[in-house]
């Protein structure tokens, strides 16, 4: 990635400055191809630690390394030009202490070239976030339904559905402002709350499971897609890819079998004056049916 290329995307500074305007478009992005087909329709691509379940069959995002957001990191910076990338932080690489943190994201911004880092977690993330948006690096808060707390949670809870937990979760979202995060996730949030807290804060909010209030909104590409075995509540299937790939391979397979594939324009014939120009015609075999 050259430094021409980052510095004409979109920046942290651009989405903070969006705070009440026209809402905020955010999709989660994994590899290079998908990246390049979502960058023009939105104004940041999340490399989201939910690559653990979606690609990579874990249950919960607990066992993502950093390693692993790194190499996907990069991927989505490589097949982006314009929307501000911004990679998760995985469970265990920045809660220890500010300093750990800071090493960690170092490597994530200097080893993909992305913009931005998130990490989950509210009040008790503030310092965190303060020594690090002060040394250089932008940060994006989450807080509601943090995934890598699934353990305490005792499983995927909607947050904030009981008035007693609204100021809790709304000091989470003023610490995380007042430490300087430039945007934060509201997850999996009752909707009241969550608009509520947009109000509230100065920083743009962009919601999951939670309000059209909010600045803006992301979803999991693979969730809209429907692409993904389970569809939680919160998403809307904007395309059925998943039928649409059960059907190219089951074509596939019949055409195989049959030998229609490969045909004559998918093989290569041998150079002229080798006297073997015309490559044998295969002919389809329909294999005998059961
Ligand atoms: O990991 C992820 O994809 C996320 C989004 C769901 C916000 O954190």
């Amino acid at each position: 990635m050259s430094l021409q290329n980052s510095l004409k995307r979109m920046t942290a500074p651009q989405i903070a400055a969006r705070k009440g305007g026209e809402p905020i478009v955010s999709l989660t992005a994994y590899h290079a191809h998908t990246a390049a087909l979502v960058d023009p329709h939105v104004d940041f691509l999340l490399v989201g630690d939910s690559l653990g379940m979606v690609m990579h069959g874990y249950s919960s995002t607990v066992p993502v390394p950093l390693d692993l957001m790194i190499m996907h990191g990069a991927a989505v910076v490589r097949g982006s030009t314009q929307a501000l990338v911004v990679v998760d932080m995985p469970f265990g690489s920045y809660e220890e202490s500010p300093q750990i943190a800071f090493r960690n994201a170092v490597r994530v911004m200097k080893e993909t070239g992305c913009g931005a880092i998130k990490m989950e977690g509210g009040a008790h993330m503030a310092p965190t976030i303060d020594y690090l948006t002060k040394r250089g690096i932008p940060v994006m808060a989450h807080i509601g339904l943090t995934p890598q707390s699934v353990n305490m949670m005792g499983g995927f809870k909607t947050q904030g559905r009981e008035k007693k937990d609204w100021a809790r979760l709304e000091g989470d979202a003023q610490a995380v402002a007042n430490a300087g995060a430039f945007a934060v996730v509201l997850e999996g949030m009752a909707e009241l709350l969550a608009a509520r807290i947009t109000k509230m804060i100065a920083i743009p909010t962009i919601g999951i499971g939670a309000s059209v209030d909010c600045d803006g909104q992301i979803l999991v590409l693979e969730d809209m897609l429907g692409l993904s075995p389970r569809v939680p509540k919160f998403v809307k299937e904007f395309g059925n890819l998943g039928q649409a790939i059960e059907n190219s391979v089951k074509a596939y397979a019949s055409e195989v079998k049959s030998r229609q594939f490969p045909a004559r324009e998918h093989v290569y014939a041998m150079k002229k004056g080798e006297g073997l120009e015309e490559a044998p015609q295969k002919k389809a075999v329909p294999r005998a049916k059961k």
